[in-house]
């Protein structure tokens, strides 16, 4: 690969999300990559397997995004920069209640800094990982992009309100700059082959890595959250989309960017697969693409759970013209390989 290409930092690309992207980016474009990752929740083995995949080796800047100096230094390394895909983000629920300013700090500071960046260095493209829970309870499904914010249920979601905001407004009176704010439904599954994947820390919060685990014998029992919902069967309904999928709409956001085809300096997109599937029909289709079943309880519902969301897509289908090639079993299925694969690998 020519250093001649322009390059796309990826920030957060050793994370789950961004190492998924950074495959695609790979597979798909010219571009050099440059990933920016201090590792806080993540380590330098994703590049190991980035490189399995892909044959390409990528670059790392491990650096906080919330130590503007350093990062300042490290990106005089970067040559020519056209976009910037910013993942780099801490992304629990639960942690953000315990610790509200560790999420404010890291998840604004770090969003500020890498636009002084973009200023600086002069890139107008740029990607923002959002989420559906900056909707927070809704009266009314599918949720499309106009549909309003209610008040954040969590200081996570809060960071990202926010964070949409002010790239919203940092755009608005940047005249040359454009950007697009992704909002991820439920992200799930792993990179087909199974050599990449999510690697919760701790104990998972979330079903799918909760369930492979249950089912791999590191996790004892999974607890359903509740069957007494008013849902088709009693459980939560939830929009999982493919990590891949979500993966190739930030290239063809990218490129939407760099060829200007986007019709405002700002655009919000749904990124879910439109489809709502409930945490029982998840279990089901685990069941029957892992060919077990799988220890699981009903419990009390969680505090705090929508009852039910899903996305309307039609707009980024339209725009991006990107269309969810993974179905729910691809997703489960790609998930138990994954889990198979951690195992071998120890
Ligand atoms: P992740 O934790 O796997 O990846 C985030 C990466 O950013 C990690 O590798 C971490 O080390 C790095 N990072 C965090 N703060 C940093 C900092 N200050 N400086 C340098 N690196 C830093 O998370 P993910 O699931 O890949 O999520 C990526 C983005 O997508 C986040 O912004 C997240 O909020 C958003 N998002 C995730 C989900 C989801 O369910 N996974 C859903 C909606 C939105
Ligand atoms: C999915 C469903 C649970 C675990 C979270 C964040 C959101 C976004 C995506 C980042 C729910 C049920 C879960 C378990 C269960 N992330 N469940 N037993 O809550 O939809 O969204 O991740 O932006 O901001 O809040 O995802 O995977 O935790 O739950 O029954 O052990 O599975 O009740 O219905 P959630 P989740």
């Amino acid at each position: 690969m020519s250093n001649q290409n322009p390059t796309i930092i990826v920030t957060g690309g050793a994370g789950y999300i961004g190492s998924h992207t950074i495959i695609e980016l790979l597979k798909q474009t010219d571009y050099n990559i440059v990933s920016i990752d201090n590792y806080s929740n993540s380590t330098s083995k994703t590049f190991e397997r980035i490189q399995a995949i892909t044959g390409r080796e990528v670059k790392n800047l491990n650096v906080d995004i919330c130590n503007l100096e350093a990062l300042e230094l490290a990106i005089e390394q970067v040559k020519n920069p056209i976009g910037i895909i910013h993942f780099a983000a801490f992304k629990s629920v639960p942690q953000s209640v315990a610790d509200p300013l560790l999420y404010y700090h890291n998840n604004i500071a770090s969003l500020v800094n890498i636009l002084k960046i973009s200023k600086a260095l002069e890139i107008s493209n740029f990607i923002f990982s959002s989420s559906c829970s900056v909707y927070g309870n809704v009266e009314s499904l599918p949720v499309t992009e106009q549909t309003p914010f209610s008040k954040a249920e969590s200081p996570y979601a809060h960071t990202k309100q926010m964070g949409e905001e002010i790239v919203e407004n940092y755009t608005k009176f940047s005249s040359g700059f454009n950007s697009v704010l992704l909002r991820y439904f439920n992200p799930v599954g792993a990179h087909p082959t199974g050599f990449n994947g999510e690697l919760p820390r701790n104990r998972p919060d979330n079903l799918v890595p909760y369930i492979t685990q249950t089912a791999a014998g590191i996790l004892q029992q999974l607890t359903v959250f509740g069957d007494d919902y008013n849902t088709r069967d009693g459980s939560c309904i939830r929009d999982y989309i493919h990590v891949s999928d979500i993966a190739d709409a930030h290239v063809k956001a990218l490129n939407y960017l760099i060829e200007n085809k986007q019709k405002a300096q700002n655009t919000i997109f749904n990124l879910g697969t439109g489809e709502g599937v409930s945490v029982l029909e998840a279990i089901r289709s685990f069941e029957k693409v892992a060919q077990q079943k799988l220890n699981y309880k009903i419990g009390p519902r969680r505090a705090g759970d929508v009852i039910s969301i899903y996305a309307n897509n039609d707009l980024v289908k339209r725009e991006l013209n990107w269309e969810p090639k993974y179905n729910l079993d691809d997703m489960m299925l790609s998930a138990w390989k994954w889990q198979m694969h951690l195992k071998e690998e120890q």
